[in-house]
């Protein structure tokens, strides 16, 4: 049996921190309704010039040197972004240039905060059945391009950033299981409205049913693989609003010290924040080798998704 297992992690941030009293100069906001409310104290932006691909170049080099694998060796590339630099070609194509890797199979995700956990259930599948072997599975984005920096109820929410893992084909566990779900009907809660160029979103109605959906999944995760939520050593959830991330950790009677949280940090990276928290996590030596994660996230579409680790 051919599992995928994380070889590498490895993640970016640009240089740029803007702060919630940064923001306060700018529009009508305060510090502390911002932490009070979502947990944000900061976000990093991009540089001019900087561009997402830039940013998921950099994490998937520091994921191939933690894992010690050659960039040669890479015979997969998936990318989940929603701000990728251009149209097309993929940001997946662009990282296979600068990795200086030609003809293996390369192309972007676009399932917003969901994307990394799509784009793992599908290198995960491709491993499995022989698809693969090594796969670099990136999440990249540069919301700050796409957010109104008029509207504060968006604005103070969204931040750049880039994650990154190596995954490798072997016989030991890996990923135990992914589940990916969408629901078009709630389209209009979160987008980019057609003819403009900026996010939108009914924050009060996304948060509403973030909160329920990753209550579902977890549930659908457990239950998928016969473990009890006790069995689990962190939750590693996408990062949008701290209230969020509690409510998901109650529901899995899960202490907030089993719970990687970036958020405060680097606000909401969409589809980078998962791998930018797990990263984070494994640097730093709280998530160790044979451990059991739980990655869920949810996002515009809507979409959401989990994938039951053991690392
Ligand atoms: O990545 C996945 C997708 N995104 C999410 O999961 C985000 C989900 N939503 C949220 O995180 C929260 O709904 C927000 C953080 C966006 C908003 O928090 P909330 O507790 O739902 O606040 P609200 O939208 O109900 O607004 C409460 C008040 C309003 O004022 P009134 O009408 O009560 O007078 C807003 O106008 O807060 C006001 N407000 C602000 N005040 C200061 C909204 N944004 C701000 C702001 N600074 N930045």
């Amino acid at each position: 049996m051919i599992n995928a297992r994380i070889a590498g992690t490895g993640s970016y941030l640009p240089k740029k921190v803007v702060t919630n009293l940064d923001l306060e100069k700018t529009m009508d906001t305060s510090d502390a309704w911002i932490r009070e409310r979502t947990g944000i104290c900061q976000r990093h932006i991009a540089a001019e010039g900087e561009n997402s691909s830039d940013m998921g170049l950099i994490a998937a080099r520091n994921a191939l040197a933690m894992a010690g694998i050659a960039a040669s060796a890479v015979d997969l590339i998936i990318v989940a972004t929603t701000t990728p630099d251009k149209i097309f070609p993929s940001n997946a194509c662009a990282i296979q240039r600068q990795l200086d890797i030609h003809g293996c199979p390369a192309f972007d995700v676009q399932a917003v905060c969901s994307g990394f956990v799509y784009a793992l259930d599908i290198a995960n599948r491709m491993i499995r059945t022989n698809g693969a072997k090594t796969a670099l599975v990136i999440g990249c984005e540069t919301l700050s391009r796409i957010t109104n920096w008029e509207d504060r109820g968006t604005a103070v929410l969204f931040g750049d950033g880039a994650g990154a893992v190596v995954l490798q084909a072997t016989d030991e566990p890996g990923i135990l299981s992914t589940h990916i779900h969408a629901d078009g009907e709630f389209e209009n809660l979160l987008e980019v409205p057609l003819g403009t160029r900026h996010m939108a979103m009914n924050g009060n109605a996304v948060f509403r049913k973030a909160v329920s959906t990753l209550g579902l999944i977890a549930a659908e995760t457990l239950a998928g693989n016969g473990i009890e939520q006790d069995e689990l050593d962190w939750l590693v959830p996408h990062q949008a609003n701290l209230r969020i991330i509690t409510a998901a950790a109650k529901k899995l009677n899960l202490p907030m010290d089993r719970v990687v949280v970036t958020v405060d940090k680097h606000a909401n990276t969409s589809a980078a924040s998962i791998p930018l928290a797990l990263d984070i996590a494994v640097r730093d030596g709280r998530i160790q080798r044979g451990q059991l994660l739980l990655l869920e996230a949810f996002g515009g579409g809507f979409t959401w998704g989990s994938a039951l680790v053991r690392f």
